[in-house]
């Protein structure tokens, strides 16, 4: 059984895509230990309460620096022993402790085609008001390993979306959640849980 830790830091509709594949049979083989959350009010604490899953919310405010913070962060996530953390819309920098600690066992959704529209400063909204300023036809989503760059990991599942005349960044990040993040992202979890992703030289090799 895969234990994970989902790691958010706002709505948490890829949240409730994980939890509805598991509900459905899509994700097998997995378990949800945790939700952590930086950010208290963050709904997607709600939907976890509304599984029974424990929902922890630890916030960068209540700690003198960055580095305590980052200390107890790392700390109370070990105390789950999961396999895999899921960074499901979090939007906190993830330290390089960690990374180290779960080398090719995090991942990230993007909501870009990696390597367009990422990196620092990309992220929520932002990344669909760059890609309509472009004028791209086709954007989408990726689900990546974390490593100590931003958005540089190996790439696992990426998923096409096209772009439509008359799109606000609102309408073409729903349609992004609908058509590839809200499928990628179980998808890749599932493969993970039934031990098909391997990463050979910074690569991900899928059996
Ligand atoms: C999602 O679109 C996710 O791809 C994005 O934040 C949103 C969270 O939505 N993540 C990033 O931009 C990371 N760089 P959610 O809370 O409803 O899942």
């Amino acid at each position: 059984m895969l234990k994970i830790a989902v790691l958010v830091s706002g709505g948490g509709t890829n949240l409730q895509a994980i939890l509805d594949a598991i509900d459905a049979g899509t994700i097998t083989n997995t378990q949800v230990a945790v939700v952590i959350s930086n950010n208290a009010g963050a709904y997607a604490l709600e939907r976890a309460r509304a599984k029974g899953i424990e929902a922890v919310c630890i916030s960068p405010k209540d700690y003198d620096d960055r580095a305590a913070f980052n200390d107890a962060f790392l700390e109370r996530l070990n105390q789950y022993e999961v396999d895999l953390v899921v960074l499901a819309g979090f939007l906190v920098v993830i330290p390089e402790k960690m990374i180290a600690q779960y080398r090719n066992r995090i991942i990230n959704i993007h909501p870009s085609l990696i390597p367009s529209f990422c990196g620092t400063g990309f992220y929520g909204l932002k990344v669909h008001e760059q890609a309509l300023a472009r004028g791209v036809r086709v954007t989408g989503a990726t689900v990546h390993f974390v490593d100590e760059g931003t958005d540089t990991g190996p790439i696992i599942l990426q998923k096409a979306v096209e772009v439509q005349q008359g799109d606000t960044p609102k309408v073409l990040q729903q349609r992004v959640m609908e058509q590839a993040e809200w499928k990628i992202l179980p998808q890749a979890i599932n493969l993970i849980a039934q031990g098909r992703v391997r990463v050979v030289d910074g690569r991900v090799h899928i059996s």
